[in-house]
């Protein structure tokens, strides 16, 4: 098969076809270039001169132009010189600095060397017509096709920033900055466009292009006092310039202000919080560049074959929540423990006396506050937590667990004078477990600092309390929702007797079985047990019941539920899991039987798996079984 057997296929002239073939087709219309390409493609034509050029590479060096220093293109050439390396080539590198003049003259000097092919990465210039090496370039957009005939593989610019911008507003942001380089139109486009389908506009002071310098002077100080919730940057560097000047203001990252950068760098996990950032993919990127090059080279596919779109994805880290105003009459506020758990896995739990061995030990952030606030936080509950953590190493921890879930933490305070909490649970084969509580920095969770934070229960619909702090605490903390108008769900754990007065001003009392036999003990039923619970004054009774599901009891219903059927293999935050899962469905304006529902799926699948807070389920794996939920009560 030849060109003219190619041009009669599609009713054009040889010419039109040669034309296309060496991208010299400014002067022919879209669809007979498409047509053409469509033909060439299925009859997997190959053009003599290809055929001629596919003897074995002369001598395996490939040539690179790389431009600006910058991380992303350093990551490129990594993944170019080892993708390389595996095929057997060798790479040359010339820093061309996007300059043209530079451009033509590596790409002379590359040629004299005899290299097989030039790969371009980022460079805004074309390469000169006429090279006989095969080329491909990387880009960071979509360009036509090069004039000399090599192959593309790009990423696009424009589409990070529309990622970005997309991110957060569907986190609720509306009112959104954007820090960006000079450079970095494209980024500005794709903001735009996000905000357009939405059918809403961004104000123009909350775009600001710039140096480093301008950035740090001017840029960051306009943005902010136009009281954006949340920041675009085209990479960490500003990111991280922002997180200063933020820190300095006193305002808090994600709390206050989400922040994203458009560009990903290894850096961005060992800033606080960890930076959320579009992922481009520079390994995949480079691999496909040398791929392209070499099957061009090698004569296994003509260029126009190779060109390749790379899809970016977003790095999913600490900087981003929901802003503070979204969803009003939503909000939940934790007043809580927070420990670090040491989960000891034993064969069985050791009685008095008795010693065990445990063949696996493992650190992970709990407490029943802290459980709580993240199990809501996961289910995408607007939630807040006021609690107290040492100035240590697991209260760093704690805190990112907090934050990574969504947690708003404005009322957590970090002890100097203090450790933070720490418990020691033992679990069994069967998933059942014990508990050891060093109460650490949740003694001093007193009302001083409630009263602080009281602001934070404004407009709030629920407030969640435990007994692992101080029962005047919470009493403190009863009186301010009852003020508020906020509703309190309290689960009493660690205690024997609870203070009288506190039943009458609690509208959820969730104790588990062993908690309400405490608390009325003597022989009477559950049934009884919740009666008398009613009659202190407590609004609604749940006694969770393990493995046999749960009782509710209030005015109107009086109803055993069925555990959701799950294989336990650590039931220690289960209650946890319970108890926010049974807030955020109330707080989304659900019934109380659709919320007991609701809980006790969130409650099953934590169950599953180790530990407390890592086995919250979030709102995608709850939504698994949303058929199972409605048809629950
Ligand atoms: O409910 C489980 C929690 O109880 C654990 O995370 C532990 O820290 C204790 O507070």
């Amino acid at each position: 098969m030849n060109i003219k057997d190619i041009a009669k296929l599609c009713g054009v002239s040889p010419s039109t076809v040669s034309k296309i073939l060496h991208n010299k087709d400014s002067d022919i219309s879209v669809e007979t270039r498409k047509k053409v390409l469509e033909i060439i493609k299925e009859y997997q034509y190959v053009p003599y001169s290809k055929v001629i050029n596919s003897a074995a590479p002369k001598t395996n060096m490939i040539g690179v132009l790389a431009s600006e220093n910058d991380y992303e293109v350093q990551q490129f050439l990594y993944a170019i010189e080892e993708a390389a390396a595996r095929k057997g080539y060798s790479v040359i590198l010339c820093n061309a600095k996007g300059e043209k003049e530079k451009i033509d003259k590596y790409c002379r000097v590359l040629e004299n060397k005899g290299v097989d092919g030039i790969i371009s990465v980022c460079q805004k210039e074309e390469l000169p017509e006429g090279l006989k090496a095969a080329q491909v370039r990387i880009l960071d957009e979509k360009k036509e096709n090069q004039k000399s005939g090599g192959a593309d593989i790009y990423f696009e610019l424009q589409e990070a920033g529309y990622m970005a911008a997309n991110y957060l507003l569907e986190k609720g942001h509306r009112k959104i900055a954007c820090l960006l380089r000079k450079e970095d139109a494209n980024i500005e486009e794709g903001f735009l466009l996000a905000y357009k389908e939405r059918f809403i506009s961004p104000e123009k002071e909350w775009i600001f292009f710039g140096n480093d310098e301008d950035i740090v002077n001017i840029g960051i100080a306009k943005c902010l006092n136009q009281d954006v919730t949340a920041v675009i940057c085209s990479d960490l560097e500003i990111g991280n310039i922002l997180y200063g000047k933020l820190r300095e203001r006193g305002d808090t990252i994600p709390n206050k202000i989400s922040v994203i950068s458009v560009r990903d760098h290894a850096m961005a996990e060992k800033v606080y919080p960890q930076m959320t950032a579009v992922h481009i993919p520079a390994r995949e990127i480079g691999e496909a560049a040398v791929d392209a090059l070499v099957e061009i080279v090698e004569g296994r596919k003509p260029a126009y074959e190779c060109r390749k779109k790379i899809e970016l994805g977003i790095n999913e880290r600490g900087s981003v929540m929901k802003p503070a105003n979204h969803d009003q009459g939503r909000k939940i506020v934790v007043v809580g423990s927070m420990n670090m758990d040491c989960m000891i896995n034993v064969s069985h739990i050791p009685t008095g006396g008795e010693t065990v061995r445990s063949g696996n030990i493992v650190s992970l952030p709990g407490g029943k506050g802290a459980n709580q606030a993240v199990g809501a936080g996961r289910l995408e509950g607007l939630v807040y937590m006021i609690g107290r953590l040492g100035n240590d190493s697991d209260g760093k921890v704690i805190y990112n667990s907090l934050v990574s879930s969504g947690v708003h933490t404005d009322g957590v305070v970090f002890d100097e004078n203090v450790l933070t909490g720490k418990a020691y649970i033992n679990v069994a084969p069967d998933g059942e477990s014990t508990i050891v509580i060093y109460g650490g920095a949740n003694e001093k969770l007193d009302r001083s600092q409630v009263k602080q934070f009281e602001q934070l229960l404004d407009e709030a619909a629920y407030c969640l309390l435990t007994l692992e702090i101080a029962e005047e605490t919470v009493e403190y903390t009863i009186q301010k929702c009852k003020k508020k108008n906020v509703e309190v769900i309290l689960k009493p754990s660690s205690v024997e007797k609870m203070k009288e007065s506190l039943f009458e001003n609690i509208d959820y009392f969730i104790p588990n079985e062993k908690e309400v036999k405490q608390l009325i003990p003597g022989d009477t039923s559950i049934e009884e047990k919740a009666e008398i619970l009613l009659s202190k004054g407590v609004k609604n009774v749940i006694i969770t019941l393990g493995h046999k599901g749960c009782y509710l009891k209030n005015a109107r219903y009086e109803k055993y539920f069925p555990a959701a059927d799950f294989y336990p293999l650590d039931t220690t935050g289960a209650a946890d899991a319970f108890i926010s899962a049974f807030a955020v469905a109330l707080s989304e304006g659900n019934d109380i039987l659709y919320a007991v529902g609701f809980a006790s799926y969130a409650a099953g699948v934590s169950i599953t798996r180790q530990g407390v807070q890592p086995a919250m389920v979030d709102r995608k794996g709850l939504a698994l079984y949303q058929e199972e939920i409605n048809g629950f009560a």
